[in-house]
């Protein structure tokens, strides 16, 4: 069976890495990589293909920065072509980012069956890019491998057919768990000057949270409070990067002497970075996940998530932009005050050997 696995965006490499590695081992399927070039920066692609063992992909479209439109046209257009001179039976795509749904689209097109890993989940909020892309995926994709068991229940109200979906578990904890000892051994914390415990790790790259003036500012008056008792070390992806200077913020973010800016880090180190630190602050989607799994406190700075156990059964809060309700969690946090949590059904590291089983018994059917 020859499958087109489609990866784009950071999130992508991380869950496509244990898939490739199992379908390398069977002999069942016949795996290509397809590289979009939706992210082309070396730390925020090619530095995960290197350090999660991927395979080099066999074709990369090339697509670059535009707006997400344009993208997921070109994207489209492209992938077109692919698929006219290699006549996959079947497509892989992962998560939730442009090139997921661009690469469904095309293939739905042209009656070629696809697979959707980490379908089913949704945050109910159509102002996201990502939740509609989710709905468009999984309205199209043949095989639906949901993560966790609220996925399962979104998919039976949209009314999709109960054969089509199997729980798999969560690809990214795959990778997590695989990569353990590398994370373990990264010597981030000396490089930065870090103690164990002693310090916050910051995510931020929703266009929700940093392409709007008001929701970047209150979440910095908040960072101003909790930088005053712990440093604060924040990877800053390049689309918050550029918004910062666009509003005029980054004087206010160099009056903060315990915020520390770093460019976006590699997989281990940030994995470190998160194992070790007191809390973690975040609006990204992996993140929740990976804290969660690690038992590390997290205030997620958005109004929802389409990961709900990571609050339901993990160390996950939602805070949104909100200044107040940030600082309140974090001073529950600094009191000694917050859940400890227990890991998911099905994160265990085995999701992607359960992922060939499904794609094996679909093919059967
Ligand atoms: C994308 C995904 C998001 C995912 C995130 C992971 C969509 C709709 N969004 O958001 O779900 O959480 O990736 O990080 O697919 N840029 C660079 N270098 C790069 C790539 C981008 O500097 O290699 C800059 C460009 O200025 C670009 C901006 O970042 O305009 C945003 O990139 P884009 O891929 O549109 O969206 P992300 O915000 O990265
Ligand atoms: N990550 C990383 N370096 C960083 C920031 C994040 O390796 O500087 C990893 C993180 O551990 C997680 C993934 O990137 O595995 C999350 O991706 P991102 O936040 O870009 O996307 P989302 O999950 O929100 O779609």
């Amino acid at each position: 069976m020859k499958i087109i696995n489609i990866v784009g965006a950071r999130p992508n490499f991380i869950k496509i890495a244990p898939i490739m590695k199992a379908m390398k081992r069977d002999n069942f399927l016949d795996p290509i990589l397809l590289h979009t070039g939706q992210h082309y920066d070396h730390i925020l692609s090619g530095s995960f293909f290197k350090e999660l063992e991927i395979p080099e992909p066999d074709i990369n479209l090339e697509v670059g920065s535009m707006s997400h439109a344009k993208q997921v046209a070109m994207i489209m257009s492209k992938f077109d072509d692919v698929c006219d001179e290699l006549k996959p039976d079947a497509i892989l795509v992962v998560g939730d980012v442009n090139s997921t749904m661009a690469c469904t689209l095309v293939a739905s097109k042209k009656s070629i069956k696809s697979i959707h890993v980490e379908a089913g989940i949704r945050s109910f909020d159509r102002t996201m890019p990502e939740e509609v892309n989710r709905l468009v995926t999984d309205s199209l994709a043949d095989l639906l491998l949901p993560p966790s068991p609220d996925a399962i229940v979104n998919l039976k109200n949209e009314g999709c057919d109960e054969g089509k979906i199997e729980m798999v578990g969560n690809i990214m904890i795959d990778s997590l768990l695989y990569f353990d000892t590398k994370i373990s051994s990264s010597d981030i914390l000396s490089r930065l000057s870090l103690g164990e415990k002693k310090f916050v790790t910051l995510t931020l790259h929703r266009p929700s949270n940093v392409d709007s003036f008001e929701a970047l500012s209150s979440i910095l008056e908040a960072l101003d409070y909790i930088q005053k008792r712990v440093k604060i070390v924040f990877p800053v992806h390049p689309r918050t990067d550029k918004m910062i200077d666009q509003f005029g913020l980054r004087d206010k973010i160099n009056q903060m002497n315990n915020l520390l800016c770093i460019d976006p880090v590699g997989y281990f180190d940030f994995g470190k970075l998160i194992a070790e630190s007191f809390f973690v602050l975040t609006d990204s989607g992996g993140i929740q996940e990976e804290t969660t799994v690690r038992k590390i406190p997290c205030i997620t700075l958005r109004e929802n998530t389409e990961r709900p156990v990571t609050v339901t059964e993990g160390t996950n809060q939602l805070a949104g932009s909100d200044k107040y309700k940030i600082i309140k969690f974090a001073d529950e946090i600094f009191n000694g005050k917050w859940k400890e949590g227990r890991v998911p059904e099905m994160w265990d590291g085995k999701t992607a050997s359960r992922i060939l089983d499904a794609i094996k018994k679909s093919c059967s059917l």
